[in-house]
């Protein structure tokens, strides 16, 4: 791909850069995107209706079960060339932030330091009651695994339809994105809040702000820079045409 000079320009020299990762970036993993996880036994359910806590407060077992599944899904998942060119990007910025709405712990996994989980972590189980984190539990038992502590049921630390964001992150999150040089929007659509209104956040500020997806969102119109395509292959060729690596 063929990026504008002075884009590459801007990032060899920017200091201070935010960006925020969607399910898109995860594609390439062979992981599918929210809305697409749903298959086989679970086909007949829509995502609003397994994640959510009234969802949980109904039927918490099935709850359970589907997260169960979809644990099992990523197991053997390995980020991909994308992940691996965010690491390379956070070893070279010197404020580098990595907003994920991505449940799927890759950025970590790859090597990612400075990483906001908005969402976040499908790996982590806490109870529904005391908000305490289980070290171990049994996935597939008759009932849901409750606390050692108060008896509570164990859930997913997910951020669930209709639930508030972590706050720290969030407000940490807030604060990168006013403060960067450069916002990069990867790999989502740009359509669940808050997480959307962080590139307009970025951009109010001054901050160029580029995306890089597979096809154009509500955001394209409104960005400085926009490449078309796989953030597995886009990625990987920005660093190396900015750092040669
Ligand atoms: P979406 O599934 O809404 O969007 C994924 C985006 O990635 C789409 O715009 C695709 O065009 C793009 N895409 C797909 N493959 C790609 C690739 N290889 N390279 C680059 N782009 C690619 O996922 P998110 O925007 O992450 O929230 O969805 C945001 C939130 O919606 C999720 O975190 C989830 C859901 O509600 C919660 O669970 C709270």
């Amino acid at each position: 791909m063929d990026f504008p000079t002075d884009f590459i320009r801007f990032l060899t020299s920017a200091t201070r850069v935010a960006v925020l990762t969607g399910a898109g970036v995860s594609q390439e993993s062979g992981l599918r995107t929210f809305r697409d996880a749903q298959t086989g036994l679970w086909a007949q359910y829509k995502p609003e209706d397994l994640a959510s806590p009234e969802a949980f407060a109904s039927d918490p077992k099935l709850v359970w079960d589907w997260y169960a599944w979809r644990r099992e899904a990523i197991k053997g998942v390995r980020p991909n060339a994308g992940h691996y060119a965010l690491v390379e990007m956070e070893h070279r910025i010197p404020e580098f932030t990595l907003i994920t709405q991505n449940v799927d712990g890759l950025h970590r996994f790859a090597g990612s330091q400075n990483v906001l989980e908005l969402h976040g972590n499908i790996q982590k189980v806490r109870c529904s009651n005391c908000g305490k984190f289980a070290e171990m539990w049994d996935e597939y038992t008759e009932q849901v695994p409750q606390c050692l502590i108060c008896g509570g049921l164990l859930r997913p630390d997910v951020v669930w339809f209709g639930e508030s964001l972590p706050r720290a992150e969030l407000e940490s999150a807030v604060e990168a994105a006013r403060s960067c040089q450069l916002f990069f929007s990867i790999g989502t659509s740009g359509v669940v809040q808050p997480a959307a209104s962080l590139a307009h956040a970025a951009r109010n500020k001054g901050s160029v702000v580029v995306e890089i997806n597979a096809e154009p969102t509500p955001l394209t119109p409104k960005v400085d820079f926009s490449f078309h395509g796989k953030s597995g292959s886009i990625l990987p060729e920005l660093v190396k045409a900015v750092w040669r690596i």
